[in-house]
């Protein structure tokens, strides 16, 4: 499977390689990539993604939040959703003033993007949200959280259980800040975690500028439709410049 996988994307990389370098962007359309993976991941799992951005001649940065894998940071030190969402503020707030990015967030990584866009709106040129959790100023991000989901996830890395009321203190939103960031949703139709019901249910609850789906896609997107993925965020990243 491992092998098979890695065989895969290298043809696919192969393949791409020739229309990447015919294609590669002016210093103006080149575009940063900030990666957010889900919880109990880390991000390596955006590694096709990566590959691709690069070889397209952009910038790309996945993140690892606190204590997923390359993440120093122990489990038991993550006390607090702050601590876990550390790393993508640490980011931001370094980020050069003038510099906008696109930022990606999977999944549990809907609530870190969240709370980056209500702290830096100004450096953020559309946030993605790539089946993922999506708080809003009229969605309760303890609403949107789900234990049972949460914990489904404990099989690849253990993450704290936050509780509900820390989701809701960490996580608030404004209209004037979260609001003023052009916001696409991503839909994978097949999604047995996040349903497409639930999708559905917060993109009416909390409506993005734009709705996108990648036909046939499950959960995990960036592995199964890498290529797919890849042509929408460089389309969403050209649109909202
Ligand atoms: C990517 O962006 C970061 C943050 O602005 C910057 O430090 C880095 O040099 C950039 N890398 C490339 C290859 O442009
Ligand atoms: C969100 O939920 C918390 C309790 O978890 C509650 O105190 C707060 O009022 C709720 N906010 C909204 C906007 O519903």
């Amino acid at each position: 499977m491992e092998k098979r996988e890695f065989l895969t994307s290298l043809v696919v990389l192969i393949l791409l390689l020739p229309y990447a370098n015919a294609t590669l962007p002016g210093p103006k359309s080149k575009k940063h990539f900030v990666l957010v993976h889900r919880a109990c991941h880390g991000a390596w799992f955006w590694y096709k993604i990566v590959a691709l951005m690069r070889s397209s001649g952009h910038n790309v940065t996945a993140i690892d939040l606190g204590a997923s894998r390359i993440n120093p940071k122990q489990v038991l030190d993550v006390q607090h959703l702050s601590d876990y969402f550390s790393p993508l503020i640490e980011f931001m707030a370094i980020l050069p003033a003038d510099e906008k990015v696109i930022l990606v967030g999977h999944d549990y990584g809907g609530f870190a993007i969240s709370k980056a866009m209500e702290s830096f709106p100004e450096k953020i040129s559309v946030a993605v949200f790539l089946t993922a959790l999506m708080p809003g100023p009229n969605i309760n991000a303890s609403t949107v959280y789900n234990e049972d989901f949460v914990l489904a996830t404990l099989l690849v890395r253990p993450l704290n259980i936050y509780p509900a009321e820390d989701y809701s203190k960490e996580i608030v939103l404004s209209r004037k800040r979260y609001g003023s960031v052009r916001r696409v949703f991503i839909v994978s139709p097949e999604d047995k975690f996040l349903k497409k019901e639930f999708q559905q249910w917060m993109i009416k609850n909390n409506p993005p500028h734009e709705v996108e789906e990648i036909q046939g896609s499950g959960h995990m997107v960036m592995m199964s439709k890498p290529l797919q993925l890849f042509t929408k965020l460089l389309g969403i990243a050209a649109k909202y410049n």
